[in-house]
This record gives C-alpha cells, structure tokens and sequence, in this order.
C-alpha cells in the first residue's frame, strides 16, 4: 500500500525546499519605525523594547544611514517633543523634532530610501489623544481634520516622501491630498492607517513616545471584533486617494490583511507594532525562543497573509540576516 500522493518529497532536500518556497522577504519590503527625541544628546533606551531607542538628532542619522546601507526599504518617523499643548502645535512647526529630523534623514538618505512621517496628532498634544478635544472632552472629528491638514504639508515641506495618517480620522486622507496637492507636494504619497485596532500591543509604543492618554482612543480606532468594518474604511480611503493602504497590528490581524489585500489595488502594508517586538524580544531574552527564527516566521507569515510592505522594529537586523 503506497500513499497515492506524497507532499513529503518537495521537502526532501534544501534546494527542493528553497525551490518550491512560496512566501519570500527583501529587505526593500520592510519599514524601520524610529522615534527621535527633542533635546536628547544621546539615543534614550526604551526599557519595554529592549534595543529600540529614542534617538538624539545625530544618533537618528546614523540609524538611517545604517537602515539604507543595510537595504531597509524606508524608515518611518515618530517625534517625541519636550513640550506639548491642547493642539499639538509643535507637530506642524518647521522647528518641531519631527520635521527637524526629517530634514536630517532627507539629508542623510536622500531618495537612497522612502522617508515617512507619522502624521497623527498624539505625540504633540498634552492630552494625548489624536485629535482636537471639543468643549466635553471629546475627540473632534472635522477641527482634527484641519490640523492634520497642516501637519501633512509641513511634513512632506521637510522631506518626507510618504504622509502615514494614523489617527482615524473620517475623511483624513480626502483632507490631507487636498492639502498637500494645493500646496504643490503632488508626488506626496499618503500611505494611510485603513485598518487601525485599539490594540492592548500598542503598549511599549506609548512608553517610546511618553505618552500622556489618559483613557483609550475606542472613539477613533476599531475594535479588534470587526473585520467588515476595515474593508469599510480601507474603501473610503482608496476612493479618498490613499496610495498605500495599512493594516495594524500585524500578527494577530492576519485574517484583515488577507482581506484587505483580496479588496486592494494599491500596495498593502503592515505594521508589526511595538507589542509584538516587545513579547518576542521578552522571550528570547528567557531563552525561550529563538529570536532570528522567530522574527523571520513572524515575517513570512505577515507577507503570506497580503502584506506587500512590512513596517517592524526589526527590520535592520531582519535585513542583515536575509543578506545572508
Ligand atoms: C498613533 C500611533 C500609535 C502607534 C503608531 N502610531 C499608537 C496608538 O495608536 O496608540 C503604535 C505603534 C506601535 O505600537 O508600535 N500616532
């Protein structure tokens, strides 16, 4: 009695196996998430993401160098002021830490790789929300709209290639192309936040950027319940002119990647957020698991899932071991 049909033989050997291979990873695919610290004169240690900093402006540099001369595809930028306000004014000032240092990475990279700025309003307002507050507290939709407006042509004034509006926002991405086409930054593209859950994995990230939410942001971002909900919004925001659309978390969202990707007709990203470096990160560090291993099944398996583009925190080491 002979199994009629026998998968085992597309195993047998390395080469049958690198043959046959489906899923593949180039570092050009992935996207280095940094955070650069108003005022620091050297990178910061971020205690919940062991080998992940807050970058001083010099520091930031040669991370960016070391990202492109390691075949990153693009690096995505996040601030982290020393003052904040109700209206998150610092966001748009030419002389803010974000657009200071995307003027410093454009310098450093020039076109060598996609320089990308988080345009959200969270990191710069004192009450840490992503939008502007109303007169009750809450987050307000329309007026937040104007803000993310300005934020996005100061950014893409300052160099960044691609705009990456997180906030959740109704009509974000419509508002931010009117904004950066008037101003003239037509070659601008918006790779927008489509798909973006209240994560519990978004923990460590609020440490990385001294966060000051009190509460949550279930208002704006979707509950991790609904995956019709992100086919809803990824539409919207090809219909408003998204060049990219993304999906976040990553790994436990395989399912919405898959279906956004099955919808899409622009490049599908991902973004393997700050929670999930943490939880792998904490687990080698006990031995428990094997962090190479590891980080590239998680990474295979993200583009498996749709992904086109993958955003991580390990993309430099990532690159280096698929050099290999
Ligand atoms: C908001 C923003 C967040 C992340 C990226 N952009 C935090 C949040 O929505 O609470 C999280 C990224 C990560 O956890 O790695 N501007």
């Amino acid at each position: 009695m002979y199994p009629t049909s026998r998968p085992r033989r597309l195993r047998t050997t390395p080469a049958m196996r690198r043959l046959v291979s489906e899923t593949t990873i180039e570092p050009r695919q992935l996207v280095l998430p940094v955070f650069v610290k108003e005022g620091a004169t050297e990178p910061v240690p971020i205690s919940s993401m062991p080998g992940v900093v807050q970058h001083s402006r010099d520091s930031l540099r040669k991370a960016a160098a070391e990202a492109v001369a390691a075949g990153v595809g693009g690096i995505m930028l996040f601030g982290v002021p020393a003052t904040r306000d109700a209206r998150g004014s610092a966001g748009a000032d030419p002389d803010g830490v974000l657009n200071v240092a995307l003027r410093d990475v454009r310098a450093e990279v020039g076109n060598d790789a996609v320089v990308m700025a988080d345009t959200c309003l969270d990191e710069f307002t004192d009450h840490g929300h992503c939008g502007l507050l109303d007169e009750q507290g809450r987050v307000d939709n329309d007026a937040t709209l104007a803000a993310y407006a300005e934020l996005a042509v100061a950014q893409a004034e300052s160099g960044a290639h691609v705009l990456g509006p997180s906030g959740m926002m109704d009509g974000q991405v419509g508002v931010i192309r009117e904004a950066l086409d008037v101003a003239g930054h037509t070659d601008a593209a918006i790779l927008a936040y489509s798909a973006k859950y209240t994560s519990a994995f978004y923990g460590p990230f609020r440490e990385a950027v001294d966060s000051q939410l009190q509460g949550d942001r279930k208002t704006y971002q979707q509950d991790p319940a609904n995956v019709r909900e992100a086919l809803r919004e990824a539409t919207l925001d090809l219909a408003e002119g998204a060049d990219m659309v993304m999906v976040k978390p990553a790994m436990c969202y395989a399912d919405v990647l898959r279906s956004v990707a099955e919808i899409s007709d622009v490049p599908v990203a991902a973004y393997q957020v700050s929670g999930e470096y943490a939880m792998i990160e904490a687990a080698v560090a006990n031995g428990w698991l094997d962090r190479r291993r590891t980080v590239l099944e998680t990474l295979t398996s993200i583009r498996r899932a749709g992904a086109d583009v993958v955003l991580t925190y390990w993309a430099v080491q990532a690159a280096g071991w698929l050099a290999r």
